[in-house]
């Protein structure tokens, strides 16, 4: 019997400073030992959104204390580990050197092997490690960088179907939100004013809905509802609550036609498939109840399971990374050398053509 693999993650791309220690058992289930996560969302609150080198400078400060933490939490020391995975891109430039270059200086002391790993294929394999969940499957990722529906055929093999040609969806709701004077991140702000609004007061834009292919639009659902928000102005605290209750109809119904298209696209792809389908959401906008029960509305009309890891898992966190790295390992791949560069862009599907304006912020995944 061999033993379990073990690894330090360290996620440093956007504004979590984390680090976890992650074991993969050789039936292949994995085991959080440990999973500490420092956001900064008080740091950048106050400007509405992630400002780049207050994120870079709070990463710096926090990245030893949480290392350490992670391992003491798990109870291992840097000799007890099998190596180390860092995420390496895409995010924040600054962010991605705090944490690469701290793996990097960790994997050459303790003389481990060193994992940089993609932060979209720390989300795209986070359902194998909560769920044990086996390939392939499809992924929706909803952050606030980021809206791309992902074939996830294996470790390292994926195939973006849809992307958005915008704005990501975390960013509209964040959008919505400032416009109508919320608090930042929006979407929670958003989703809770919705419960008690009236969702059929506006009628606002389904952008793409109806068409083949399967990308995504959300910039055009921004300025409708800044439209809607001006002509009515003075807001009253009802009016915002319709608001934002029109504008969650209006997104959950575009995700509806859209994701809907792409699990059929699904079905007729893998025809051969043995296992039920299944559909995986990750990213912070995965929080949102009304759109999850759509999701899981959706994949019960097509024969899907819906697979919705736990929201600390969904949002950014080290334990992904760890999970990635230790996938990575066991399919074969790497390790990295130690003149590994962070790359601001590095898109999971590199075949996928960049959409206009897709990623732009490049900032958030
Ligand atoms: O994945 P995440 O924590 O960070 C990155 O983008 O990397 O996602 C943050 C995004 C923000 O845009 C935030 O407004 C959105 O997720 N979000 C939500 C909800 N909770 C967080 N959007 C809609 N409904 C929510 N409950
Ligand atoms: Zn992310």
């Amino acid at each position: 019997m061999t033993d379990p693999l073990c690894i330090l993650g360290i996620e440093s791309s956007c504004d979590e400073t984390a680090a976890a220690v992650v074991l993969r058992h050789p039936d292949g289930r994995g085991e959080i030992l440990s999973d500490v996560v420092l956001s900064q969302l008080e740091e950048h609150s106050a400007y509405g959104g992630v400002v780049p080198e207050i994120a870079a400078r709070a990463h710096v400060e926090a990245m030893d204390t949480l290392v350490e933490e992670a391992l003491r939490q798990a109870g291992v020391t840097l000799k007890g580990i099998d190596a180390v995975a860092a995420t390496s891109g895409p995010g924040l430039i600054g962010g991605l050197i705090v944490g690469l270059m701290t793996g990097k200086a960790i994997a050459m002391a303790a003389q481990k092997p060193l994992y940089a790993v993609n932060h979209l294929e720390g989300h795209a394999l986070t359902a194998r490690l909560t769920d044990g969940l086996s390939f392939p499957y499809l992924m929706l990722l909803v952050s606030g960088g980021h809206t791309q529906l992902v074939l996830v055929r294996g470790v390292g093999d994926y195939e973006r179907w849809g992307t958005t040609i915008d704005d990501a969806l975390g960013e509209a709701f964040d959008k919505t939100a400032k416009l109508l004077g919320l608090p930042y991140p929006g979407g929670p702000a958003v989703e809770k004013a919705a419960e008690t609004g009236d969702p059929k007061r506006f009628s606002l834009p389904r952008p793409l809905v109806g068409e083949a292919r399967l990308d995504f639009s959300f910039s055009g659902l921004k300025t409708a509802v800044r439209q809607a928000a001006t002509e009515i102005a003075p807001l009253s605290e009802q009016d915002i609550a319709d608001i934002c209750a029109s504008f969650q109809q209006a997104v959950s119904r575009t995700l509806k036609d859209r994701i809907g298209r792409g699990l059929m696209r699904f079905k007729e792809t893998m025809h051969g498939l043995s296992e039920t389908p299944a559909l995986v959401v990750a990213g912070g906008v995965a929080a949102n109840k009304a759109l999850r029960e759509t999701l899981l509305s959706l994949c019960s009309d097509h024969g899907f399971r819906f697979v919705a890891p736990p929201h600390r898992l969904c949002t950014d966190n080290a334990a992904m990374i760890a999970w990635a790295g230790l996938e990575r390992m066991a399919a074969g791949f790497g390790p990295d050398t130690l003149d590994v560069q962070p790359r601001s862009r590095w898109p999971l599907d590199a075949d996928a053509e960049t959409l206009i304006g897709h990623g732009k912020r490049g900032a958030k995944a």
